[in-house]
């Protein structure tokens, strides 16, 4: 049985003034549930500050992106020891928006899970298609490409994938749970076939208009095992909502 693991990616928001507060209330009110692992991932710039605002709580954290290289000549770039260093222990790699808009492919997600692991972080490995995609009915195609070729040479323990449609990202329009659970189950079986047993443990969270009142009826999906939540991780209580909306109930 997977313990249900839920991240909040709070994307290029918040200040460090506005983060304290986001931080501190999650704290108050989810931050000593047991039952479930809760992750926030907020920018660079409000790493540290979250760190202590966390400290002593269940609420672990996460940084959205890292650099593939260790360190060196890099402007601009953030290394998996950085991150441990400000108190990460997740990262998230190739959100669609890092696909989209940055430039990122399967060989550079490839190059960061390998920092990551290398480095002692967990990554958030996230894949999903595109609405044109998901209409020529490729979404499978997309999909086995993704994990291909990111997961080339990478060992699945601590590993979580996320399945993140792009056009339900921020959208309002949330895959049903059914389509969800048939894409999750391609890529629990992608991952049984790639791992073997070992791949029992690897979470797999769903993505794309995660809110309060849809996220039960995902979660009870037998192959979707949390959820990356965008939006709704910005505000105390909806984000808490779909926290404790989240213990399974299979
Ligand atoms: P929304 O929850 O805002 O749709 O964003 C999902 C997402 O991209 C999480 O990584």
């Amino acid at each position: 049985m997977r313990k249900p693991f839920i991240a909040g990616n709070w994307k290029m928001y918040c200040t460090k003034p506005e983060a304290t507060k986001l931080a501190s209330g999650l704290a108050a009110s989810i931050g000593s549930l047991e039952e479930i692992d809760v992750a926030l991932c907020p920018p660079y710039t409000a790493l540290e500050t979250v760190h202590n605002v966390i400290a002593g709580t269940r609420l672990r954290l996460g940084a959205q992106d890292l650099a593939w290289e260790k360190e060196g000549a890099f402007t601009g770039e953030v290394s998996a020891l950085m991150l441990i260093d400000v108190g990460c222990e997740f990262v998230i790699i190739g959100h669609s928006e890092r696909r989209q808009f940055f430039g990122e492919t399967d060989q550079s997600v490839n190059r960061k899970l390998k920092a990551a692991i290398s480095g002692g972080l967990d990554p958030i490995m996230c894949v999903g298609e595109t609405l044109p995609e998901r209409e020529s009915g490729s979404t499978l195609d997309v999909i086995r490409r993704q994990l291909d070729g990111g997961l080339t040479g990478i060992a699945c323990e601590k590993l979580t994938i996320a399945y993140e449609p792009v056009w339900a990202i921020g959208t309002g329009r949330v895959a049903t749970p059914e389509q969800a659970q048939d894409v999750h189950a391609f890529i629990r079986g992608w991952l049984n076939h790639a791992y073997g047993p070992a791949a029992g443990g690897i979470r797999i969270q769903y993505g794309g208009s995660v809110k309060p009142d849809n996220v039960a009826g995902l979660m009870v999906q037998p192959d979707i095992d949390g959820a990356l939540v965008g939006g709704a991780s910005l505000k105390i209580e909806s984000f808490s909502d779909i926290v404790r909306g989240s213990t399974k109930r299979k």
